[in-house]
């Protein structure tokens, strides 16, 4: 491990960049996941193209729809909903299932005002930043805002409902609710579990300018449309999400950053005038192979979650697995949908009790390689006694 002090090492060199990317506009995709059962409402959110899509899951109630996890509400996403509606009944609940994804938080109030007769329920323990502000002061409705567990849960009839968590983070509060809808065997849940695929998800289809972005070396190189330049920029992408700064990524200097900028074919806003501060030092493909572990589309606790959020508390990660797969419905269970990345995962109980004992056998939340960043991230935090070495459950 290095010292913990060395500035250089600290620095985040994304900052200048923040909100640049989808801009104002969001597109979304909408798949019926499992027929006249399941939707998905896919959009693109991120940094300076460094855009992961985000899910929405609507699911079919007997009298209705609940939604899970609401993305914006777009005039095209309430289009969409309100079609569901026509054929299926009203949206009944709206459900916030995280108490730290902000990016799940943040849609919530405007998707509660469009749907004003609908129950909406959060996590309890949610974080408001930079200051802890009442959910009312948020936007969230109180008058029909319940908290999940503390106040029941909504249709326990027709979903089967699992926390993972809480973990106290000295930052904040870690939990998230998964779902069992039993009408389609699906397991919903947010961010603790991804499925990626080694080729980008259908809703760059219609813009892949993120994908070509990164799948440059550098920024004095044009944007070109190839299958190959966009499978390489959607491993990139996966990779920055899931380690934030893989190892075969340097950060080079402003002198060459600025010496690769404005040259011919980059002088355009798409190709940010050729400013790219990422150098891609060695293959990208094997950084991505082990990421997936060679296993594209399989299920697997996504890194930053292990880093960062369980490094201590593999224990509880385990408990709500093999909750999951021994739970009174369990063996209704034949999909899972998380909120990033690939949907719907085939999966079965047998299946989830087997990934809890390979991540009970393997190392875990490890220092080497792609983990090195978030390791020293952990690490700061911990000697800065921001978060607890045992954190309370
Ligand atoms: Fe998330």
């Amino acid at each position: 491990m290095a010292p913990a002090g060395n500035p250089a090492d600290q620095r985040w060199p994304w900052w200048p960049l923040l909100p640049l990317y989808p801009y104002g506009r969001r597109r979304t995709l909408v798949r019926e996941l499992i027929p006249e059962q399941l939707w998905s409402f896919e959009q693109l959110q991120g940094i300076f193209y460094v855009a992961v899509p985000i899910r929405m899951t609507v699911a079919r109630l007997r009298d209705g729809l609940m939604l899970y996890a609401p993305v914006a509400p777009t005039a095209e996403v309430l289009q969409a909903l309100r079609d569901l509606e026509q054929r299926h009944g009203p949206v009944r609940s709206i459900v916030l299932p995280t108490a730290s994804g902000l990016e799940h938080k943040l849609p919530v109030p405007a998707m509660a005002r469009a749907f004003p007769e609908a129950q909406v329920w959060v996590t309890p323990g949610q974080w408001s930043f930079p200051l802890p502000l009442p959910l009312a002061w948020l936007g969230f409705p109180s008058a029909r805002t319940r908290v999940l567990g503390e106040q029941g849960f909504p249709h326990g009839d027709q979903l089967e409902w699992q926390s993972l968590g809480p973990l106290d983070l000295g930052l904040g509060r870690f939990q998230e609710f998964s779902c069992l809808h039993r009408a389609s065997g699906a397991l919903l849940i947010t961010d603790a579990l991804v499925a990626i695929s080694s080729e980008p998800p259908e809703l760059f289809a219609a813009d892949p300018t993120p994908l070509l972005f990164h799948a440059r070396d550098r920024g004095d190189q044009p944007l070109q449309d190839t299958p190959e330049q966009r499978r390489r920029g959607w491993q990139r992408l996966a990779l920055f999400a899931s380690f934030l700064r893989p190892e075969a990524l340097q950060v080079p200097s402003l002198r060459q950053l600025l010496a690769q900028a404005f040259s011919p074919g980059c002088r355009n806003p798409r190709s940010y005038f050729g400013l790219y501060p990422f150098h891609w030092s060695s293959s990208s493909e094997q950084a991505f192979a082990g990421l997936i572990a060679g296993q594209p589309g399989r299920l697997q606790v996504a890194p930053v979650l292990e880093r960062l959020v369980f490094p201590r508390a593999r224990a509880v990660l385990l408990r709500w697995l093999r909750q999951l797969a021994s739970g009174p419905n369990a063996s209704e269970l034949r999909w899972v949908v998380p909120a990033h990345y690939d949907a719907p995962v085939p999966a079965s109980a047998e299946a989830i009790a087997e990934l809890a004992d390979g991540i009970e056998a393997r190392p875990w939340a490890t220092d080497a390689g792609n983990w090195a960043y978030l390791a020293r991230l952990d690490q700061l935090l911990l000697k800065a006694g921001v978060v607890p070495e045992r954190p309370a459950l």
